[in-house]
């Protein structure tokens, strides 16, 4: 079920040469620590002013502004779930997250997208349970839908690696 479109990655998701950068951010759209903080620090005070006139996001839905000083051409901003013990509907927040950066993606004619371990940080999510929900949906859009050639995970760490290293497998034998 994965194919070859989607790969696992360690690195720093700002330096990434694709069409589009998912950004993990928060509902405010202002910014904050984690890859939110490196991106908007990477993409430089016109991302901020950009944001600024999108007033907020709410959980599980995706914004897209463009990238400024980044490689990338724009930032799909979602804001994932925060963890609170797993019943709270945080797995379909999450898958939500993807789905609609995926949507907003192949809207904007992105062929190459780049996501970080969404809600996995400062939020809380156990990077375990997120990574094959991660890795589910995305292969399930590029599956029935071609218009996105290539899907990264940027792993930040050996840790979320692995994570995503074995869901990738088990996600793998589902297909
Ligand atoms: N490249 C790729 N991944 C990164 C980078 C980077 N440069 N820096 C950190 N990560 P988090 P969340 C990883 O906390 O859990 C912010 O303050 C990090 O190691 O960034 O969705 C927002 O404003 C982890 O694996 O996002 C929100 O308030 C993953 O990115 C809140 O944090 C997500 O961690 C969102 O929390």
């Amino acid at each position: 079920m994965l194919g070859t479109a989607i790969e696992v990655v360690e690195g720093d998701i700002t330096r990434q040469r694709v069409d589009a950068i998912v950004n993990a951010a928060n509902a405010s759209l202002l910014g904050g620590g984690g890859v939110d903080g490196a991106i908007h620090r990477a993409a430089g005070p016109g991302l901020l002013a950009e944001c600024r006139t999108l007033g907020g996001c709410p959980t599980g839905e995706a914004r897209i502004t463009g990238g400024h000083d980044l490689p990338a051409r724009f930032v799909i901003h979602t804001v994932g779930p925060v963890w609170r013990g797993g019943t709270h509907g945080e797995d379909e927040l999450l898958a939500r997250c993807y789905r609609n950066s995926l949507v907003l993606a192949k809207q904007h004619g992105v062929k190459t997208i780049a996501f970080p371990s969404i809600s996995t940080g400062a939020y809380g999510f156990p990077v375990r349970r997120a990574a094959p929900i991660a890795l589910r949906e995305i292969a399930a859009f590029l599956t029935r839908d071609k218009a996105i050639h290539r899907a990264t995970i940027v792993c930040f760490g050996p840790e979320t690696l692995l994570a995503y290293e074995d869901a990738a497998v088990e996600v793998g034998d589902e297909g």
